[in-house]
């Protein structure tokens, strides 16, 4: 795909902390965690389009730089293959070292919360046997959704719902660079539709 071609959604992620709007708790937390090289693995929580999974990746950049793509593997857990394709793909990941000087490799896990009861205690045991060598980013949109024995060896972390003001300004922002008129009409029918999902 050309650069042309990228959808806006990628093109306008930030790719740093600092550049994430709102959210302000989550990043001076997370900022903490990695100024002490402590990290443990974490939950995030929250309604679709807050930040999670921008957050996540912006993480990987803060540990890994130019290298975040090599030591961070990306993995949905509503995949059909299930827990058995996680066991295996966590298992070839973890056995190799960080390219770069960091004490683990990451792991973002997607939609965690769509996993069944029994597949969360298998995914718990592989969290634990494979600790040293990698942190696990759980995403979802309830804590509910996800056990408790999980969620007690995460530290979790709550995304809100991004205010009005600031999702109209991003996006006159990105409509400006992109060269696109946006009415405000047009701004309240954004906002109307993205509420809806
Ligand atoms: N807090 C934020 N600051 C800046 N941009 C944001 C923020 N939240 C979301 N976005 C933008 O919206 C898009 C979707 O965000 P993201 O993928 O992080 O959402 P999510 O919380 O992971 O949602 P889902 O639950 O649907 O996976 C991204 O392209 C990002 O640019
Ligand atoms: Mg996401």
């Amino acid at each position: 795909m050309s650069s042309e071609e990228v959808l806006w959604v990628e093109k306008y992620r930030p790719a740093r902390i600092d550049d994430i709007i709102d959210q302000d708790h989550v990043k001076a937390r997370v900022k903490e965690m990695l100024a002490n090289g402590n990290i443990p693995h974490l939950l995030f929580f929250g309604p679709p389009g807050t930040g999670k999974t921008t957050m996540a990746l912006a993480i990987a950049h803060e540990l890994y730089g130019d290298a975040w793509r090599e030591n961070t593997l990306e993995l949905n857990a509503s995949d059909e293959r299930g827990i058995a394709m996680i066991r295996e793909k966590v298992k070839e990941f973890a056995k190799t070292m960080p390219t770069v000087k960091a004490p683990f490799r990451l792991i973002i896990l997607d939609e965690a919360d769509n996993m069944t009861p029994d597949a969360q205690q298998a995914l718990r045991r592989i969290m634990e046997m494979y600790t040293t060598s990698v942190r696990f980013i759980l995403l979802a949109n309830y804590p509910s959704g996800i056990i408790e024995p999980i969620q007690s060896r995460c530290s979790l972390f709550r995304f809100s719902p991004l205010p009005k003001d600031a999702v109209n300004n991003r996006l006159k922002e990105i409509a400006s660079k992109e060269g696109v008129k946006v009415t405000d009409e047009a701004l309240e029918a954004i906002w109307d539709v993205s509420r809806e999902t």
